[in-house]
């Protein structure tokens, strides 16, 4: 298989759609949020009044739904964007991610959107380095302070991050991990498109290696 990924993983607000949007730009490759794949199963299980502690319900929604993510995000054919970041599912995403039938249902079709590109996809998320793609062409963790992290993202506010993050790191089912071959970047007071030509210099130096 020829398929080319840069895997970026990280906690919340490090700033992994920005950069990874960007990168894709340059390269002209394909972008994948995965995150907001595990938003779009949530917006949707909180229309359908479904609990989200109910694993077994919420799996068969996950597998069963299609979920589309560009150009705009949406669920059976139903565009969520708007309901993607809103409190009620920031709150309620966590609990969807570290359902492991959901994860296994996203995973596959992170895999089979990655495949269909011509190019090669940035991918972005938390497990992407370690799970889905762990022979990935390059592999990246952006990290920032916690301070740097609220700030970015002041309508959630820095406890419901710092819940996230422990959320996402403690689960059992595919933890967010720093992946063992992968370069680490602190993005903390850094230049955004400084970051991007970082990563864009890492993928060239690897391919004339
Ligand atoms: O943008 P931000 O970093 O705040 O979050 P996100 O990437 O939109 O992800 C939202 C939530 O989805 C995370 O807090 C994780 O619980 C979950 N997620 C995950 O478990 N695995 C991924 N590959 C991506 C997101």
């Amino acid at each position: 298989m020829n398929q080319r990924i840069i895997a970026i993983d990280g906690p919340a607000g490090s700033g992994k759609s920005t950069v990874a949007r960007l990168v894709a730009n340059q390269l002209g490759w394909s972008f994948l949020d995965t995150g907001a794949m595990y938003r779009a199963v949530t917006a949707e299980v909180l229309r359908r009044g479904i609990d989200v502690h109910d694993d077994v319900a919420v799996a068969s929604l996950a597998s069963s739904v299609v979920i589309v993510t560009t150009p705009r995000v949406s669920v059976d054919g139903r565009d969520v964007g708007d309901e993607l970041r809103t409190e009620t599912v920031n709150v309620a995403v966590s609990i969807v991610a570290a359902n492991a039938a959901v994860r296994r249902a996203m995973v596959a079709r992170q895999r089979e959107i990655a495949a269909a590109q011509p190019l090669g996809t940035v991918v972005e998320g938390r497990d992407i380095a370690t799970v889905v793609f762990p022979h990935a062409t390059l592999k990246v963790f952006l990290t920032a302070s916690l301070e740097e992290r609220a700030t970015r993202r002041d309508e959630e506010g820095t406890e419901s991050i710092e819940r996230r993050d422990r959320a996402d790191s403690l689960r059992r089912a595919s933890p967010l991990r720093q992946a063992d071959d992968a370069v680490v970047l602190d993005t903390t007071g850094r230049d955004v498109q400084e970051v991007v030509n970082e990563i864009v210099q890492c993928l060239k130096s690897q391919d004339s290696a």
